[in-house]
């Protein structure tokens, strides 16, 4: 018995030197070291034999299991000694190459716009004010002095829900009441931006969807000349400081008097281009001297209050900052387009 144990020993041993990966080994454990391998029946068998012979085998068969074991995990050792030392041969890392850029994204130029002049009108002291972007026809027009049947009217095409009386809003002069209810009778000066809709025939200045930027100052003696200077001090600060205004007379029924703002056209200086039409001038933006109705109906004695009020689409100050042709480039999502803002 002693020999077989001996036996056992130098075969596994033997075996034990062509083993050359871990998967190998682990066969190599079973067959010899596992339950049902030759010194595992000895080791059960024990108590079968002769009473004398016990104890020197048992001795053995256990001197052999622990060798068995010292000399797997030995093996196993070298093995992932070897796995590493080749993996840090062969898979060499080149810390020195240069890494792949990460692409980064950028803001719509659209939102660019959007935000540089609701920041110039806060460091004029304007708050932001949001509302929403569904109105009732109430707020959309007949309180901004155009009763139903108005044909003022047909200058917003609207877009109908099939709720009666809420429509999506067709620019964000409404908010010049919510905030005038919210607020009265103290002072105001806001700064409204957001989304407008109208079912608009769409061509190369004209969009569906569109941001407007709402402005209102309310108070107690606020004037024409306060209106041009407010509104020239903001060009300038958009535009350049030595940017150069008129005021034409316009026509909108929530203001009396009404203005459209023209800057001088900065591609040619005033002596007429293709940007300008060979006008000299572009137009920025609608204003006016709030009228005593709007200001009535949003809570404000017209005979104690005065105000002005202003709308402009930063979509079309971009395409004038910008001199891009087509108001489509906006929605088109063409990369072309958007990489160069
Ligand atoms: C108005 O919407 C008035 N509520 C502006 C106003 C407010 C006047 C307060 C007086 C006092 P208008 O329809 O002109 O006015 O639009 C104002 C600006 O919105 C335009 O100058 C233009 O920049 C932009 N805009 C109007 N329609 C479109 C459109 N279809 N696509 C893109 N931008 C538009």
């Amino acid at each position: 018995m002693l020999d077989r144990l001996n036996n056992i020993e130098a075969e596994a041993r033997s075996e034990l030197q062509s083993v050359e990966d871990e998967a190998a080994l682990q066969s190599w454990k079973v067959k010899h070291l596992g339950r049902s391998a030759a010194l595992g029946s000895i080791l059960d068998g024990l108590r079968e034999l002769a009473k004398e012979e016990r104890p020197a085998v048992g001795r053995r068969a256990n001197e052999v299991k622990t060798a068995l074991e010292g000399a797997y995990e030995a093996r196993l050792g070298a093995l992932r000694a070897r796995a590493l030392d080749r993996s840090l041969r062969e898979e060499r890392l080149d810390v020195s190459l240069p890494g792949r850029p990460v692409a980064r994204g950028r803001l719509h130029p659209a939102t660019q716009m959007l935000r540089r002049v609701i920041a110039i009108w806060a460091e004029m002291g304007f708050q932001v004010y949001r509302s929403r972007d569904v109105e009732t026809d109430e707020y959309n027009f007949e309180l901004l002095n155009m009763p139903p049947y108005h044909p003022a009217r047909d200058q917003w095409d609207t877009f109908f829900t099939t709720q009666p009386g809420v429509i999506l809003r067709t620019h964000t002069s409404p908010g010049q009441i919510h905030i005038m209810r919210e607020r009265a009778p103290q002072p105001i000066r806001v700064v409204l931006p957001g989304m407008c809709y109208r079912y608009e025939q769409q061509d190369a200045s004209h969009e569906i969807q569109f941001n407007q930027v709402e402005g209102l100052a309310v108070g107690e003696r606020i004037t024409f000349a306060d209106l041009k200077g407010t509104l020239t001090s903001f060009a300038r600060r958009l535009f350049s400081q030595t940017v150069r205004t008129r005021f034409r007379a316009g026509h909108f029924p929530f203001t009396e008097p009404s203005a459209e703002m023209d800057i001088e056209c900065f591609v040619c200086s005033g002596a007429g281009c293709k940007v300008c039409k060979n006008t000299g001038w572009l137009e920025v933006l609608g204003s006016g001297m709030v009228h005593p109705t709007v200001l009535a109906n949003g809570g404000y004695d017209p005979e104690r209050f005065s105000g002005f009020a202003f709308g402009m689409g930063p979509e079309r100050l971009t395409m004038l900052k910008h001199q891009i042709e087509h108001i489509r480039s906006f929605w088109a999502n063409d990369l072309r387009f958007l990489e160069q803002f």
